[in-house]
């Protein structure tokens, strides 16, 4: 249906079986939201590995919502101490490490790569050891339509640019040009597969989990609930139909200030000043946007692009 998002079965191919943990963790930088919700904001934040609504909750009031019963259950769970679990995006990164070590990557050199903590040093040792041949012509590979076509629904792959593993590299060596590996947990995640520093649970308020489809949760609150929002890119893949239901549904329920922060694997089209997404240190956004709820009906970006154009 026009208003339906592709996240609702709970697995990214297009296979109707079982819903699954996707997210063993989160690869989004909590710190951007950290820093734009003032103390004692009451956050609407979407689950995903729980990641995010566990560093917030010390600070926040925190509703965390999501679509896929499974993931939310672990999320749950892990903001209680429970152990993190690999997700399906988890076992997919691990088939990149797997390649990546046949053309030449090896656990030592990363290891002394992500204890750098200069940028210049970063990317000379990056562009000496790691940005091989090798590694360019797998990722250029993986991140192929043809083989994410194997392993992801249609809708999901609508939003990705065109040569995505060339735009990838680019966001990779964007990461080591600015931030220091030796503090960045999010780098960790990815080329080791690191799940444990993804969220230490707190002594904090409760956070508050909710299974539900977030347009459809934010339909049903009270208006002006919320001083905050983070979405994770759950518009990525979703029709415009549901894209317009969600903004409606956000601007409702947030409060005249509130902030939203959403983000994206589309490029930007322009050089937007609402756009965070040097500042994430999980390496892997095009778009990081914040803006003011009020200006949410000006987002574009969000929705399917008229026709395909990823190759
Ligand atoms: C959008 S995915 C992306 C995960 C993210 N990249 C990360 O690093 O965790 C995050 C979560 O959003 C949930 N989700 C997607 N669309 C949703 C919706 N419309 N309402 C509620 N949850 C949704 C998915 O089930 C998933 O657990």
């Amino acid at each position: 249906m026009a208003d339906e998002t592709p996240w609702e079965a709970g697995r990214f191919d297009a296979g109707s079986g079982r819903k699954k943990i996707l997210f063993g963790r989160m690869y989004e930088d909590a710190a951007i939201e950290e820093s734009v919700f003032p103390t004692g904001s009451h956050v609407f934040c979407i689950a995903s590995a729980g990641c995010t609504a566990i560093k917030l909750a010390p600070h926040h009031t925190v509703t965390a919502v999501d679509i896929n019963p499974l993931q939310l259950t672990y999320a749950a769970r892990r903001a209680a101490g429970g152990a993190a679990q690999i997700g399906s995006a988890e076992r997919l990164v691990g088939i990149g490490r797997r390649l990546m070590a046949l053309f030449g990557w090896r656990r030592r050199t990363l290891e002394t790569f992500l204890d750098l903590e200069r940028p210049d040093e970063q990317i000379a040792f990056w562009s000496r050891n790691l940005d091989t041949t090798g590694f360019r012509l797998a990722i250029d590979t993986l991140l192929s339509l043809r083989w994410l076509r194997s392993v992801y629904a249609a809708p999901f792959l609508q939003i990705l640019p065109p040569q995505f593993g060339r735009v990838m590299r680019r966001r990779l060596e964007r990461c080591w040009r600015t931030h220091p590996n030796r503090t960045n947990p999010y780098a960790r995640a990815l080329l080791l597969g690191d799940l444990s520093e993804g969220a230490r649970p707190t002594r904090s308020k409760e956070i508050r989990f909710v299974c539900a489809d977030a347009a459809a949760f934010l339909e049903s609150c009270a208006p002006g609930t919320f001083d905050g929002f983070t979405l994770s890119n759950i518009l990525d893949g979703a029709p415009e139909g549901y894209r317009r239901r969600l903004v409606a549904a956000v601007q409702r329920a947030g409060k005249r200030d509130a902030v939203v922060v959403l983000r994206s694997f589309a490029e930007p089209e322009d050089e937007s000043t609402d756009n965070q997404a040097t500042r994430d240190r999980s390496v892997l956004w095009g778009i990081v946007d914040v803006r003011p709820v009020a200006n949410l009906f000006e987002l574009r970006q969000f929705g399917p692009p008229a026709h395909e154009h990823f190759s």
